[in-house]
């Protein structure tokens, strides 16, 4: 058995249901359902004795080391976080509860559970971190893109607290010596992504006819990947990665967010040609404060040593996306209800 954190969520619920689809054994998957986490994500599993759910908060200690205790698993893939930069910039605290103490209490537990295993178990046990690109900070437009050994810059209080968990995770191995590794992946995109994120909140909002909100110019450039990519790239490093290490993922797609935008536009007026060209609903709004300019990944590492390569072009990633939420109506309305409602009119009404 492994142990996934935070598989309810976006990015952990996709390698849940791609785990047991691709390698087939069970997963104890635990999530303390936030706003974030979603049941529904996983309903395909329901019958399925593979799949075993706890609702749990990682800050739980007494409850994660009973867990540990009772299913004994062979490696810990930690996804669960809080994970969006504006929400992070109107309430940072929760990002340093969940992020920094619920990955240190998680590593506390993790490092107790591996101390008592022996022989091959305690051999071949895994702590699994996932990060993101956003510790390196922020690039120029002619940066090289972000190696492992680029120098941690974080610039918002979710990069900031990431770092921090990034930190706590390569400490944990060099003291205590318990096997760790880290991804640090750029931005996925793909289905059952929360619409709070700007691929699905665009589809969102377009399919609504509501304004597209676009920060600042809209030059600011991400790499996107594809979230079937980034689950086989953590399954490669789970299963070959070199202990102590971190890894970086991408999806060698770097675009601007106009640019990202206006292909999710022509992707509706084909798919979706009511309201069609979506791109009148484009709408340039106030900043992000802080906002950073490029993120681009280096993945020379993961692609020589683990020989991973992500498969899907934005392109085909990108209207497979599109196709879903146009497909998943229902999922969207029991995603986006009064809590939902509240976080807009949070973030999006002094940016007018
Ligand atoms: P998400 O916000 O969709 O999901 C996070 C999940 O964690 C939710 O199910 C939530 O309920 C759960 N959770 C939050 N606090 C918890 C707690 N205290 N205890 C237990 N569960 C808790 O996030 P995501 O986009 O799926 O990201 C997953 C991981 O990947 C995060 O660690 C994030 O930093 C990292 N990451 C994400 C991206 C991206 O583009 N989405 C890019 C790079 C790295
Ligand atoms: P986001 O999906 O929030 O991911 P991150 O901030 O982690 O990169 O944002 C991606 C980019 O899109 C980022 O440059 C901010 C921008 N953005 C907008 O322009 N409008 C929006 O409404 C949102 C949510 C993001």
């Amino acid at each position: 058995m492994i142990l996934v954190t935070g598989g309810a969520g976006f990015i952990g619920s996709n390698f849940v249901l791609d785990w047991i689809k691709t390698v087939g054994t069970p997963v104890l998957n635990i999530d303390a359902l936030t706003y974030a986490g979603n049941v529904a994500n996983l309903a395909s599993l329901k019958n399925d004795a593979r799949h075993h759910f706890e609702r749990c908060d990682i800050l739980d200690r007494p409850a994660m080391a009973a867990l540990l205790k009772t299913h004994h698993p062979r490696a810990i893939i930690h996804f669960a976080a809080e994970s969006h930069v504006d929400r992070s910039i109107h309430g940072p605290g929760a990002f340093v509860q969940t992020n920094v103490v619920g990955t240190f209490n998680l590593l506390e537990e993790a490092r107790a559970y591996w101390n008592d295993l022996t022989g091959d178990e305690k051999k071949n046990f895994r702590f699994l971190h996932v990060s993101t690109d956003e510790v390196y900070g922020s690039l120029s437009p002619t940066d090289p893109a972000f190696s492992e050994t680029t120098p941690y810059a974080p610039n918002s209080p979710y990069s900031a607290s990431k770092a921090a968990s990034d930190h706590l995770v390569r400490a944990y191995h060099h003291t205590y010596g318990l096997p760790t590794l880290t991804t640090n992946c750029s931005n996925n995109y793909g289905p059952l992504q929360f619409p709070e994120k700007l691929i699905p909140l665009v589809i969102h909002n377009a399919l609504q006819a509501k304004a597209l909100p676009i920060y600042g110019d809209g030059k600011n450039i991400r790499d996107w990947l594809y979230v079937g990519d980034h689950c086989s790239g953590i399954r490669a490093v789970l299963e070959k990665g070199r202990l102590g290490e971190t890894y970086n993922i991408g999806g060698n797609s770097e675009k601007n967010n106009l640019e990202v935008v206006k292909a999710i536009c022509a992707i509706l007026d084909t798919h979706h040609p009511q309201g069609a060209p979506h791109e009148k609903l484009i709408t340039f709004v106030k900043d992000r404060p802080g906002h950073d300019q490029r993120y681009a990944i280096d993945a020379r590492k993961i692609s020589q040593e683990l020989q991973w390569s992500p498969q899907e072009k934005f392109e085909t990633g990108l209207a497979k996306t599109v196709t879903w939420y146009l497909d998943h109506s229902d999922w969207v309305k029991g995603v986006t209800s009064g809590a939902y409602r509240q976080w807009l009119d949070v973030n999006y009404d002094d940016r007018q």
